[in-house]
């Protein structure tokens, strides 16, 4: 499968060695900065003679690639993606797929038409852990469920913000929720099943005032199978990145996945002991060297096999939406100080410029 990079800054190299595990093969490497895509280029072997580019259109134009990942700054997914669906590409949108639900949904629909694989880098979804978790939701393991809580309690630092000008900014990023805590948003949205009626929120900017967007999330989510959910997102915990935990809490079960990313068990009590709790630690234990976690790989494998049976990926673009659709949502009801209805019409990122300054 003919395979291009768009972006090749810091999480292409996941994507760029994931896209090795699966034999694509490398068509093109495109980055705005031509010294950025020389860089990703030289760390894969064998690709030598694959040509660089500073301009997406030209590359997908000129190679054809099947598939592309669309690694830039999150302002600028939305825009890419859709001109590479648009020429029947298949596309892996870094999270979040767009910054507005316009976009978002604009995504979907031309993924729909053009009827190509349209995959939301959401990889913690493959996670043992959360694949584990899952299975219990699917089987009726926790009976009713009565809610559900996502803490993402992270630091980052001024040098971290410093490394490029979109980082925290409203058009090119979103604060700690878009940026940081969206897998956890999309994985709690997703286990207590997807549809929200409606959210509650405050958001703050406690600590980074050189950035212009949120650095605290806290928010309360009413979920329309009479589940509650609780989001608690920053970027604030000193001295350094503390957890990620995500709990899930039913009539018959409770379960806690903790670690970096959700990437270990730490409770699993059911009523049903059929799988034994210390079993079901060890056999999904994954120690991975960052908080991006093991996921992409799993990812690729499965958007490579979505485009090889014309079948729809594990991770849509739809589920890509929900998630900038719960942001969004909670940046609104932060702003208006009002609880906020899904679905939301109009709304994006850029409506709250100017609210921490
Ligand atoms: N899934 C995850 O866990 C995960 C982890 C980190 C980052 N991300 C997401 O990945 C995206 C990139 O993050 P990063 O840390 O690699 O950022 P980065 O700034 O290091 O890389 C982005 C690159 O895109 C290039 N670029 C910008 N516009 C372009 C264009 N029009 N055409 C070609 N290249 C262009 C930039 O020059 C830069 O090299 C962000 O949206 C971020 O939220 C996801």
């Amino acid at each position: 499968m003919r395979y291009a990079i768009i972006g090749c800054g810091r999480i292409s190299d996941l994507h760029a060695k994931a896209a090795v595990e699966c034999q694509l093969e490398f068509v093109g490497f495109c980055d705005i900065l031509k010294e950025k895509a020389i860089a990703r280029r030289a760390t894969i072997p064998e690709c030598e003679n694959v040509q660089i580019y500073t301009n997406y259109i030209e590359m997908i134009e000129e190679q054809k690639p099947e598939l592309v990942c669309v690694t830039t700054d999150s302002g600028s997914h939305a825009e890419i993606a859709i001109e590479c669906i648009k020429r029947s590409i298949n596309v892996i949108i870094e999270k979040p797929i767009a910054l507005s639900m316009s976009d978002a949904r604009e995504i979907v629909r031309l993924a729909n038409e053009m009827k190509v694989c349209v995959c939301s880098c959401h990889q913690n979804r493959f996670n043992k852990s959360v694949i584990a978790i899952r299975e219990a939701v699917d089987n009726g393991k926790f009976g009713k469920l009565f809610h559900g809580s996502a803490n993402i309690r992270w630091e980052r630092d001024k040098s971290y913000y410093d490394l490029d000008s979109w980082r925290g900014t409203w058009a090119g990023d979103g604060g700690a929720l878009m940026n940081q805590c969206i897998h956890d948003i999309d994985l709690l949205r997703w286990l207590m099943g997807n549809d929200v009626d409606e959210v509650f929120a405050y958001t703050d900017n406690l600590k980074h005032p050189y950035i212009e967007a949120e650095d605290l999330g806290l928010a309360l989510v009413k979920f329309s199978n009479g589940a509650y959910g609780v989001i608690e997102g920053t970027t604030n915990i000193y001295p350094d990145d503390f957890e990620e935990t995500l709990c899930i809490f039913g009539k018959y079960g409770r379960v806690r996945a903790g670690g970096q990313s959700v990437n270990t068990i730490e409770e699993w009590n059911f009523a049903d002991e059929s799988v034994h709790p210390e079993d079901i630690k060890k056999q999904t234990y994954e120690n991975p060297p960052n908080v991006y976690g093991f996921g992409h790989s799993a990812l690729y494998k499965d958007v490579c096999d979505a485009v090889t049976n014309h079948r729809k990926p594990y991770i849509t673009a739809e589920d890509g939406m929900r998630a900038v659709e719960m942001i969004l949502a909670i940046y609104k009801s932060a702003a208006e100080g009002r609880p906020i209805k899904l679905p939301l019409d109009n709304c994006a990122t850029t409506d709250f410029e100017g609210r921490f300054d």
